[in-house]
């Protein structure tokens, strides 16, 4: 296998195309597709080495069908919008191609992601000898290879996980989301949930917070928002007690946050201007600045990680898995800002891994259901080096004193 197509030439897809595009003895054939052809060409003039370009409509199952069968690809990389999660893996079914994505599906009029949609192709997966690798972005993906990482090699049981996000860096932009407009704010907005002893539990939106301490960036206020990646942890992770997901906002995304939720901005159903409907989310996207367009001048790093708890030789052990991201240096490498390169560059090791026989089966998979080390030994060569760290009781505490 050394043939890929790339669906989705944003922010994340430019970087995933690039990285694919700088190890050719994996990756022989590279074509990348998106709804509009300029955005491919664009990409295309940035990767080192010659890729193929088309345009694809992913939402139009044929549509993709005939890419495949024109392309004939051994893996498709969606990197598009979760909306065209499931049009992608019909299309990849009929034309006998493996998939990958890096966010689960989600249905336009509701702002609900599930990978309830998507599990219920395991069996046709499965019949077709085909694997669908879900979520293998940074997070979910490199978070869930960090917790099959633990379980495997580190901890004898692992108790509670707190995946911790930060984004320590500053565009310069009065306001702008690190990723598509739309599938930012309809994840923030939503109700919170976390994981404990067997059940999930709301919160209201961004109801809960805490300092928490980063890796090389310092304390900061984090917020308990709900997170994809723990609808398939729970299962993976045996003995798991409880799972709990945390992100930094800083006060200045959260007054914008607030005032357009206020005015209605944020709504995703459709309300009618001047006789045409209008969905105000929708607008808002054309009017932010577009998360590919941010690299220049971004300053920070983004310090990303998973702490654990549990025992190792019957001893009680906390331990935190990270990783830490420069703007700039992901700027200078491809021209994008930090929370792309973390999103694309975890597919590129994934495909690495099919390719190369390090994953395999037939079906639908989370990462964390596939062997960690091989990507674990992969992933710093490609740009993401990671680090783990024992704890002591006095690390974290304010973390871990949140009642839940
Ligand atoms: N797991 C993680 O860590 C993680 C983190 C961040 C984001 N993500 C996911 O990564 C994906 C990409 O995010 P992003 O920030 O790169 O967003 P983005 O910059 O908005 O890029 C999305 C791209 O999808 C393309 N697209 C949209 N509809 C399409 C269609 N019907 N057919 C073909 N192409 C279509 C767009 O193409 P054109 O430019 O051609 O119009 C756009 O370039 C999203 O699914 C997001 O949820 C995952």
């Amino acid at each position: 296998m050394d043939s890929v197509l790339i669906i989705g030439a944003g922010a994340a897809g430019s970087v995933t195309a690039q990285k694919c595009a700088m190890n050719r003895d994996v990756f022989k054939h590279i074509h990348l597709a998106s709804r509009r052809l300029e955005s491919c060409v664009k990409v295309q003039k940035q990767c080192k080495t010659p890729i193929d370009v088309s345009q694809v409509d992913a939402d139009n199952v044929a549509d993709v069908v005939a890419l495949l069968k024109k392309v004939k690809p051994h893996l498709l990389i969606n990197m598009a919008l979760p909306y065209q999660d499931l049009p992608i893996m019909d299309a990849c079914l009929e034309a006998g191609v493996h998939y990958m994505d890096t966010a689960n599906y989600e249905p336009r009029d509701e702002a609900k992601f599930s990978y309830s949609w998507q599990w219920p192709y395991h069996d046709r997966y499965k019949a077709a000898g085909l694997m669908a690798i879900l979520g293998c972005g940074f997070d979910p993906g490199q978070s869930n290879i960090y917790c099959a990482y633990a379980q495997e090699h580190l901890f004898d049981t692992i108790e509670t996980i707190d995946i911790v996000d930060c984004n320590d860096g500053s565009h310069g932009k009065a306001f702008a989301t690190n990723f598509n407009v739309e599938i930012n704010l309809r994840e923030v907005t939503q109700r919170g949930k976390y994981w404990k002893n067997g059940q999930f539990i709301e919160i209201d939106p961004l109801s809960i917070a805490c300092m928490i301490d980063y890796p090389e960036v310092g304390p900061r206020k984090s917020y308990l928002i709900y997170h994809e990646e723990e609808e398939s942890l729970v299962k993976n992770i045996r003995g798991l007690k409880q799972i709990r997901f945390w992100m930094t906002f800083s006060d200045n995304y959260i007054k914008h946050l607030d005032v357009l939720q206020n005015i209605g901005m944020t709504r995703i159903d459709p309300v009618m201007y001047k006789g045409t409907p209008v969905i105000p989310i929708e607008f808002l996207k054309e009017l932010l600045p577009a998360p590919s367009s941010l690299g220049e001048n971004y300053t920070g790093r983004t310090s990303i990680g998973c702490i654990f708890s549990g025992t190792k030789d019957g001893k009680p052990k906390r331990a935190i898995i990270y990783n830490v991201c420069e703007h700039a240096e992901c700027f200078k490498e491809v021209g994008a800002q930090g929370v792309s390169y973390t999103t694309g560059v975890p597919p590129v090791v994934g495909a690495m891994m099919l390719f190369k026989g390090a994953w395999k089966g037939a079906g639908v998979f989370n990462v964390e259901q596939l062997p960690s080390k091989p990507f674990m030994d992969e992933i710093g060569k490609q740009g993401l080096p990671w680090h783990v760290r024992d704890m002591t009781l006095s690390d974290q505490q304010e973390l871990f004193a949140v009642k839940t």
